[in-house]
């Protein structure tokens, strides 16, 4: 069984995962803190384990998989897909097999053990498979399940389109903190709507290589794309003040990586890529200013890819990145008020004027709009876009 969705795989689990699972029980476990915490991993042996594993691998598979490998891009393996048969009350239950099962209800769910991939969308892809596959499959009445302190999950579920359905107040005690237990119900017109929109989002965020950063410099050599930078008095060989254009030989690829990538929250720096051909379009930034106590940021669409709505696009696949995943509080950036465009997409996505300031540029004073968005500006209105749909 092989599922491929939007650049993730769903698969049989194969004998080379078993050390893989390993590792995520033993040495990278971040995951089993968020995973059903009560319940730490059984003691078991290495080897024990293994062979264990092995021989369920040696048994017949259900027609229906109830669990599935997930490889994320590059086909590295990240995790699984799995599921339960529920009771009335939402506890598990042993599954009968045959058509009942199909009657019943069912709870999906997921880990991605490898903790450097949260929060990057992968989940996202690989568990709107994982519901696809139980939809197509005739499956209707589909739950998952999580606690009331694990945001991720409760994010990703409702992004999906599944419902709150039932909450048992202070079920669970984790780390020394009470919470709910929490059932959520598929709301199958929201998890479509959801498909079709996943399925039109055009870009992703990319953390590009050294054997990548032609791109860079070939964008930075590009005048139309450079002349936002024109004009500054920046006293480097490198700086071109007639075009804004930028020297960055191949010498110089590493050492800009090495200085702007793994670096977060302090700073960020991807390009962006179209999700269906690979193609990078541009890049976008961020890096913390300790004389402001703010990040200023950056988003530069390449000249020949403008005017397709992708500065937009970035822009808020930098903020999610900003203030979701690195926990920045505060984005600055600014602008001339005649640059049209770039201050568009700002003030659409939420930023606000909170000063002008004057500089010089072609030797001429210019003023300059200093704009800002905090971190508790772009939850709440994360929160204010969210579709509403009505309760059961
Ligand atoms: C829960 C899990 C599967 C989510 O997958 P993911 O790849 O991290 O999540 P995604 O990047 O696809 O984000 C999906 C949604 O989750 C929420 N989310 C993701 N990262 C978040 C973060 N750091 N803070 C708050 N919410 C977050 C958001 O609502 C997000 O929606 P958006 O894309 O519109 O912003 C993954 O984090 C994981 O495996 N965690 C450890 C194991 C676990 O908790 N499993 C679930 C057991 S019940």
């Amino acid at each position: 069984m092989r599922i491929e969705y939007q650049g993730i795989v769903l698969r049989d689990m194969e004998e080379n995962d078993v050390a893989d699972w390993l590792r995520w029980r033993t040495v990278e476990t971040a995951w089993g803190d968020w995973d059903a915490p009560w319940e730490p991993f059984a003691p078991i042996g290495e080897e024990a384990y293994r062979l264990r594993e092995l021989d369920k691998l040696r048994k017949p598979r259900p027609d229906h998989r109830l669990r599935l490998e997930i490889d994320g891009p590059e086909g590295v393996h990240i995790g699984a897909v799995s599921a339960y048969r529920l009771d009335d009350d939402f506890n598990w239950s042993a599954s009968s097999g045959g058509e009942n099962d199909r009657r019943a209800k069912w709870a999906l769910g997921i880990d991605i053990c490898e903790s450097a991939r949260w929060s990057g969308g992968l989940g996202t892809r690989a568990f709107t498979a994982w519901v696809r596959y139980w939809l197509e499959a005739g499956y209707t009445d589909l739950y998952t399940q999580t606690w009331s302190g694990n945001a991720r999950m409760v994010g990703l579920a409702e992004k999906l389109g599944f419902r709150e359905y039932c909450r048992k107040a202070g079920l669970r005690q984790v780390r020394g903190g009470t919470y709910d237990g929490l059932t959520f119900l598929l709301d199958r017109e929201a998890f479509a709507a959801h498909c079709r929109r996943l399925e039109a989002e055009r870009l992703e965020l990319y953390v590009p290589e050294v054997k990548d950063m032609w791109f860079a410099q070939r964008m930075y050599a590009d005048p139309e794309t450079m002349a936002y930078n024109a004009g500054w008095d920046i006293p480097s060989a490198s700086y071109h003040p007639d075009t804004g254009c930028i020297d960055f030989p191949e010498s110089q690829w590493g050492k800009k990586l090495a200085g702007s990538v793994g670096r977060e929250p302090e700073r960020f720096y991807a390009f962006l890529r179209e999700k269906k051909t690979g193609e990078f379009l541009g890049e976008v930034n961020f890096h913390y200013t300790p004389s402001a106590g703010w990040h200023d940021m950056g988003v530069v669409v390449y000249a020949p890819c403008r005017r397709r709505g992708y500065g937009h696009e970035g822009l808020a696949l930098l903020l999610r990145r900003a203030f979701l995943v690195c926990g920045v509080s505060r984005l600055h950036n600014s602008f001339e008020e005649d640059r049209d465009p770039g201050l568009a997409i700002h003030l659409r996505a939420g930023f606000q004027v909170v000063g002008t300031s004057e500089t010089v540029r072609f030797g001429r004073p210019v003023q300059v709009l200093e704009l800002e968005l905090t971190k508790e500006g772009y939850l709440a209105r994360r929160q204010r876009e969210k579709v509403e749909f009505p309760r059961k």
